[in-house]
């Protein structure tokens, strides 16, 4: 008889990441905040530590022996970021340091020098506050406009309002993945449908798009697709902007520096090629690693496993938020990945993530840096629950029992 294959779960996922096996304020921790920033496995913890001890020296620089090796370590996690979203070339992969710098990246390098007054830019009202205010910033510096694409009280954005939208001054559209306060999954492909057969270059943020589902940019078919890497189980200080060779080809660099040249003198400078040159000064080296041993541990997993693991235990948590006494749950999409936002009662959303802190849950609470959303539903802030594949029914169980003993305290 052949060997039976063992079946994997979440709490063998569990396991590799060190800092879920602890208590706080006594109780075993659950953590119900990967939207804001995700936990880190051994293997990445690990491979940084390793770098740092055994490989560290500058990048692209050197000639010696572990300038080789941390030029060959950072530029190995990039080739992975590649195969990771499946980008025709390793040219594509802008390393910067998360999605916030990389809107800004093309904000700032391929809008503003294009930009006429009264060109639009087009978001939708369900952006964190990197896909409103680095646009805003360009706007105002070159008299465009920023046009928003309602959402409605399921928090989904409408389709076809977007499209209206959508004229021959629009110059670029930017779009959230998911919605990192109400988890909503977009109709980006649709929507990028409709700008490639008008020629707009479309920015999708998929800060919380790669963390749960299978990107592809060729299939998506996007311009520029933003992530960063404290959300997909790597370090902080990390990120990647993908954009279409031709058009990071024909952007300037954003940032002056040392490697984003190929020669310097007083009269002229001559620029690095893709990507580097955008990569100005000395980059994250260890982090990048950290990021590229992320990869390898998701993609150890599958992230079709993850995505359908994740998305059924979302449904999961959803329907025992549902039962809760009290609870008015915000953002109820029809299509959704990992994210719910709500609030109980009355209770202020710090007050209750206070509580919750004191019983070992560890939610967000407040704006979650899309005040836009709060003021569509009318409220300050939020709670908000947010998952992973490390997360599990249990960890669902003593949320729920946290917000019933929350309601007691009230009471
Ligand atoms: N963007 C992060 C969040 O959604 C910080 O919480």
């Amino acid at each position: 008889m052949g060997a039976v294959a063992k079946t994997v779960t979440a709490t063998d996922w569990r396991a590799d990441f060190p800092a879920l096996d602890q208590s706080v304020h006594g109780q075993a921790l659950i953590y119900l905040d990967s939207a804001a920033s995700a936990q880190q496995p051994a293997a990445v913890i690990d491979a940084v530590a390793r770098y740092q001890r055994e490989d560290h020296a500058n990048v692209h620089r050197g000639v010696h022996t572990l300038s080789h090796r941390a030029t060959e370590a950072y530029e190995g996690a990039r080739d992975k970021i590649r195969g990771f979203i499946n980008a025709k070339s390793r040219s594509e992969i802008v390393l910067t340091s998360g999605t916030t710098e990389s809107i800004n990246l093309v904000a700032q390098s391929f809008c503003r020098p294009r930009l006429q007054p009264g060109d639009k830019i087009l978001i939708t009202h369900l952006e964190h506050h990197a896909n409103i205010v680095p646009w805003q910033l360009v706007c105002e510096q070159t008299g465009a406009e920023l046009i928003v694409a309602p959402i409605n009280e399921r928090g989904e954005v409408e389709l076809d309002s977007l499209l209206d939208l959508i004229d021959d001054r629009v110059f670029l559209i930017g779009m959230a993945h998911v919605a990192n306060a109400l988890g909503t999954v977009c109709p980006v492909e649709k929507v990028i449908e409709h700008a490639r057969q008008r020629g707009i270059p479309v920015l999708i943020d998929g800060a919380q798009g790669v963390p749960h589902l299978d990107v592809d940019v060729q299939a998506l078919d996007c311009d520029f697709y933003a992530f960063s890497g404290h959300k997909m189980f790597g370090p902080t200080g990390t990120g990647v902007l993908y954009g279409r060779e031709a058009i990071l080809d024909a952007m300037p660099p954003w940032q002056g520096g040392g490697d984003m040249i190929l020669e310097v003198s007083f009269d002229k400078t001559i620029y690095n090629e893709l990507p580097y040159k955008f990569e100005a000064g000395t980059p994250n080296i260890s982090g990048v690693v950290g990021l590229g041993a992320a990869v390898d541990y998701l993609q150890s997993i599958g992230m079709p496993t993850i995505a359908r693991y994740e998305q059924e235990l979302h449904d999961h948590m959803v329907a025992r938020l549902k039962n809760v006494d009290g609870m008015r749950l915000i953002g109820e999409a029809r299509h959704k990945a990992s994210v719910q936002s709500f609030l109980l009662d009355d209770i202020h959303s710090h007050d209750l993530g206070t509580i919750l802190d004191h019983q070992g849950v560890a939610i967000r609470t407040g704006h979650h840096c899309a005040m836009p959303v709060m003021q569509f539903f009318g409220v300050p802030g939020t709670c908000r629950a947010s998952l992973a594949f490390y997360n599990n029914r249990d960890d669902i169980e003593q949320l729920v029992a946290a917000l019933e003993k929350a309601r007691e305290l009230f009471a």
